[in-house]
């Protein structure tokens, strides 16, 4: 019997998931399809209480759902409770089932580049503080940073991320980022800046380490104007795309039996897919 699995989102049509699923489907010969189902915010708690009902057998869940899936939810993994959203949705004998994969999209995709990224790593700074920033964090603890460095725009919202997450986090003024950056290793980009469209991160990266590494979790364009100037310095980077497409490996395996690969090809599909 065919699986059909979606992304549910509002809008959605931009979607890069069926591209990403549907070459796993075609790569391991699965029965099942992988399509986009567009349900607006007045509708989605009636979707989700009858998920049974939708003909899916699990779904991704992207923007601006992944609270509701969180809420809908009967039961989470330790991940998507910690961050209070869900983007990855499944049915066990019935029951909703959510996790979120962001966390393991950020980290696999460092991994993936650069295996030994976190040996005696220190300390690291991220910029930002929002939803994605939250699932950077969490990361970059789960994997014994000894702190992490959160600079934004809006203060509030980095002491937020210290409250939830412990002394760890150290949340630093936007204007105070300079001094941070001292021998820092490790840089992540969270905000929408340089994003197509949006201004580019404007920072001084003259006093990173010489073996620092620099990641931005935004891939339109691929190499954002960061990753330029790290990459111009000489230093390691790390493009946002890997995030996307690692992200989506767990919900692929719990779908469909069968744990994907993100192979060469399947990069170099999506970058042709963003540049059409
Ligand atoms: P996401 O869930 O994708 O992280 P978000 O919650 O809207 O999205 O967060 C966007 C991040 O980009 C925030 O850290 C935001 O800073 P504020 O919390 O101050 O809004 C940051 N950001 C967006 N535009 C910015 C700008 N022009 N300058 C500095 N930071 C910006």
């Amino acid at each position: 019997m065919t699986r059909h699995a979606a992304v549910i989102g509002h809008p959605v049509a931009h979607s890069r998931s069926p591209l990403i699923h549907g070459y796993w489907l075609k790569q391991h010969g699965i029965d099942g399809d992988y399509g986009l189902r567009d349900v607006p915010p007045e509708r989605i708690e009636t979707f989700l209480a009858d998920f049974a009902g939708s003909g899916l057998v699990g779904a991704n869940v992207t923007v601006p759902h992944k609270e509701a899936a969180f809420r809908a939810a009967v039961e989470r993994d330790p991940v998507a409770q910690a961050l209070g959203a869900v983007n990855t949705l499944w049915l066990e004998d019935g029951r909703l089932c959510g996790a979120n994969t962001d966390v393991h999209g950020f980290l696999a995709n460092l991994d993936a580049a650069e295996p030994e990224w976190a040996r005696a790593l220190g300390e690291a700074v991220v910029l930002g503080a929002g939803g994605a920033s939250r699932a950077v964090v969490y990361g970059l603890l789960s994997r014994g940073i000894d702190r992490v460095v959160v600079a934004n725009r809006t203060r509030a919202r980095a002491e937020a991320l210290r409250d939830q997450f412990g002394p760890r986090v150290l949340p630093v003024d936007w204007r105070d980022l300079a001094s941070r950056l001292d021998g820092c290793r490790l840089l992540v980009n969270t905000t929408s800046l340089g994003m197509k469209g949006q201004p580019p991160l404007d920072i001084d990266l003259s006093a990173l380490s010489p073996d620092a590494l620099v990641t931005d979790i935004v891939y339109v364009p691929l190499e954002t104007p960061l990753l330029k100037v790290a990459k111009a310095r000489g230093l390691a980077t790390v493009d946002g795309l890997g995030m996307l497409l690692h992200q989506a490996v767990p919900g692929f395996e719990r779908w469909f039996g069968v744990r994907p690969e993100v192979t060469p090809e399947l990069r170099a599909l999506a970058i042709a897919d963003l540049a059409a």
